[in-house]
């Protein structure tokens, strides 16, 4: 069954790098980015983990939990965190999903056969503190993903569920901000006591609030 944005996502009890976790109980109150890897001992997947560990901070800061998997064992993880301490300079510091039986793999649909039958895709899932899935994203295996972009995204989603705001293409957090489609102007003029500026009727524009 495919994970789609909106849904619950899907709770589960797994071995991790850092002991036993059920997901949702886990995640408490923060967001959660939860990402899966191929396969342990590859050399994208090593430079990702590295990259995710040394912007860790960035997600702190963002109250956001990150938690990885792949379809080997926690014994296999525990080895390879060795390998990516000594060549991405950063050890791994967040927990890693053992899950050799596909469970998890299974329940979020990271398994995509006729990409690989046995492997799970790169995929990214942001969750809410809602529990609900904001974001899905899937790379091939091929190309190491962009973790900015993640947080970019992250920083999107954070804004528009405090404001009734959408972010314009490649925005950046600080950026103007565009008023929903929803928000007519007479509420807008509530909402937004600064003012906007209109380049069309359905393009209204205003510095982001904070
Ligand atoms: C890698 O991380 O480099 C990788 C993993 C599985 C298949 C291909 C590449």
């Amino acid at each position: 069954m495919s994970v789609r944005l909106g849904d619950v996502a899907p709770d589960f009890t797994a071995h991790t790098t850092q002991g036993e976790i059920s997901f949702h109980e886990w995640l408490g109150d923060s967001w959660g980015v939860l990402f899966s890897h191929p396969k342990d001992f590859t050399p994208v997947c090593t430079t990702e983990l590295g990259y995710v560990a040394k912007i860790k901070p960035e997600f702190d800061k963002r109250n956001v939990k990150v938690i990885g998997l792949s379809v080997d064992s926690v014994e296999s993880h525990e080895k390879w965190e060795g390998d990516i301490g000594e060549t991405q300079g950063t050890p791994v510091n967040f927990p890693m999903i053992g899950d050799p039986d596909r469970a998890v793999s299974n329940l979020y649909d990271m398994i995509h056969p006729n990409a690989n039958d046995t492997l799970t895709v790169r995929s990214v899932f942001v969750i809410g503190p809602d529990k609900k899935v904001k974001l899905s994203i899937t790379y091939p295996a091929s190309t190491g993903r962009n973790f900015d972009e993640v947080l970019r995204v992250i920083d999107s989603l954070q804004l528009t569920a405090k404001f009734k705001v959408a972010t314009p293409a490649n925005w950046q957090y600080g950026n103007d901000v565009i008023i929903g489609g929803a928000v007519s102007d007479e509420e807008a003029k509530t909402l937004f006591p600064g003012g906007w500026k209109t380049v069309k009727p359905y393009l209204r524009v205003l510095p982001q609030p904070k």
